[in-house]
């Protein structure tokens, strides 16, 4: 099985650049044709939020036009950029299966995993939480299934991830959502965004994976003194492989003007 994820579009107006900079249309136009490219072809594609960068209807219809090109049947969730009633009224049921009181939560089944949507969301606020309704929803949501291989995406990361600003935002309800974690070891990632970089951390027996954005890397700044900055770059995406063995394998793939491929042997 593969599973493609694309993070942190923040699309902005048909036809204008991203902050007046970032060319995040053409950016996503070059990764929905690479992923349709791959061989096997991607099963199904995760969107992990930040959709858009203001949550607009307009953003977000924008998005929705682009994502329309993949071959694979997609599924989103909202990230702090976004707003839940315009996600909802643009994407419906086919790329949102179901809500949980205002919060977007979904079980995607018949794949060889089990997917879990999960709206990590506050209203006008960056931070991430998981509240009581949602955590209870999740808990019930894998003891259904508590062998069967589980992906859980949602966009803010429950660990800190040694990003100022994130870090400082927080994240309500990890530690409870850690608890829940610890205790079905079918959960074989844990699949978020929002940071704009790649990184894998161990956390309560499963890994949790930030997906790089498709053109605004954070600067990473490992002593967390500085104001966050962003850098223009190849956009960057994720493929999760689930081999014949039944080994989940997390690729970061970078959508640039690769020079090659050469075969291992001297050239020229
Ligand atoms: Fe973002
Ligand atoms: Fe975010």
């Amino acid at each position: 099985m593969l599973i493609a994820q694309i993070s942190d579009t923040h699309i902005a107006e048909h036809g204008h650049k991203t902050l007046g900079i970032a060319p995040m249309q053409a950016n996503l136009r070059r990764v929905v044709a690479h992923i349709n490219q791959q061989d096997p072809a991607a099963d199904v594609v995760l969107i992990s939020g930040d959709v858009t960068d203001n949550g607009t209807p307009e953003q977000m219809a924008n998005a929705a036009r682009i994502l329309a090109g993949l071959n694979a049947p997609f599924f989103v969730i909202p990230g702090n950029h976004d707003t839940r009633a315009a996600l909802w009224s643009e994407f419906g049921a086919a790329a949102c299966p179901s809500r949980v009181d205002d919060f977007i939560a979904y079980v995607v089944d018949g794949f060889d995993m089990r997917l879990i949507g999960l709206d990590s969301t506050i209203p006008n606020a960056s931070g991430g939480e998981l509240c009581d309704t949602r955590l209870d929803w999740l808990e019930a949501r894998l003891a259904e299934a508590p062998s069967r291989p589980t992906l859980i995406f949602m966009h803010h990361p429950p660990v800190k991830c040694g990003v100022l600003e994130t870090d400082q935002d927080g994240f309500i309800g990890a530690d409870q959502l850690g608890k829940i974690i610890a205790r079905f070891p079918c959960v074989e990632r844990v699949l978020c965004g929002h940071i704009h970089l790649a990184t894998f951390t161990g956390w309560q027996g499963t890994i949790v994976a930030t997906c790089p954005s498709i053109g605004m890397r954070l600067g990473l700044d490992l002593s967390m003194t500085k104001e966050s900055e962003f850098l223009l770059d190849d956009p960057g995406y994720m493929l999760h492989h689930k081999s014949d063995q039944g080994v989940l394998i997390s690729h970061v793939i970078r959508v640039g003007n690769d020079d090659g491929p050469y075969p291992f042997a001297p050239q020229g």
